[in-house]
């Protein structure tokens, strides 16, 4: 019963030379992971890397993948893109559409691109019923707004950035909220305490990897089973032991994901 890492990028080039070595690495049980990690999400950011992500799914039974288009790469997106990941999330092991959202910090595509992408791929959600990763870096007032436009979709907040107050909100609209190495991070007050405000039912972890590694691995190259760092981290928050937490955010996925009736 290992840990469930709910957003990772093995499609990575940084894993391009010794996948198999990391995947084996990562089920096992180990002093950095005494559980093992038991189940990945691969997140697309595009076509492509969304193909790649259903690849890896093919290949290694503990992956799954969620096909998407990333607001970075928004200005990838053409009219056959809805078809093309339509098609995608028919295979048996894709879970979710991701990662989409807003991001104003890295414009590659101008805001309003951004916004028309996102809101054709929460369409995307509602007509096929899958659950959305959020992407919001610096956006979060327009990610919120977009996402209420479609009360029918549910999702989780991907590294969740913001305030307890909106980690609330989400929570209440029956959201989850996923975080990330970050939460380790000494200069991060606000992050812990948006962790703090999430109930148990609605935590999901995750690694983001090969970025964003937990302390006291900050600066490597990011792999799942660092994620026990980061449930350690969530453990001690909500005054729980970090195999509970373990336990907790893999149901949870489970849950999210609708894995548990595939
Ligand atoms: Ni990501």
């Amino acid at each position: 019963m290992g840990l469930f890492d709910s957003h990772a990028h093995y499609d990575d080039p940084r894993f391009g030379g010794d996948l198999d070595e990391v995947v084996a690495l990562i089920s096992s049980e180990s002093e950095i992971c005494p559980c093992g990690v038991e189940t990945v999400v691969n997140i697309g950011c595009d076509v492509p890397t969304s193909r790649l992500c259903l690849e890896l799914a093919d290949k290694y039974p503990l992956f799954y993948a969620a096909v998407g288009i990333h607001p970075q790469d928004a200005h990838t997106f053409n009219e056959n893109s809805i078809a093309e990941l339509k098609e995608m999330l028919e295979h048996p092991k894709a879970v979710a559409i991701g990662e989409i959202g807003l991001d104003y910090k890295y414009e590659n595509a101008p805001r309003q691109v951004q916004k028309d992408v996102f809101r054709r791929l929460m369409e995307l959600a509602r007509e096929t019923g899958y659950p959305v990763c959020i992407h919001d870096r610096d956006a979060h007032g327009d990610v919120f707004d977009i996402i209420r436009e479609f009360p029918d979709v549910k999702g989780v907040m991907h590294s969740f950035s913001s305030s307890p107050e909106m980690a609330k909100q989400y929570v209440r609209m029956g959201w989850y909220i996923s975080f990330s190495g970050t939460v380790t991070f000494k200069n991060a007050a606000v992050v812990p305490e948006a962790a703090k405000a999430v109930p148990l039912d609605r935590l999901l972890v995750e690694t983001d990897a090969p970025y964003l590694a937990p302390v006291p691995y900050r600066g490597k190259r990011n792999k799942s089973c660092y994620a026990y760092a980061t449930c350690a981290r969530l453990a001690e928050l909500h005054g729980v032991s970090t195999e509970e937490m373990v336990q907790i955010t893999r149901e949870n996925a489970l849950r999210f994901f609708k894995m548990l009736q595939k």
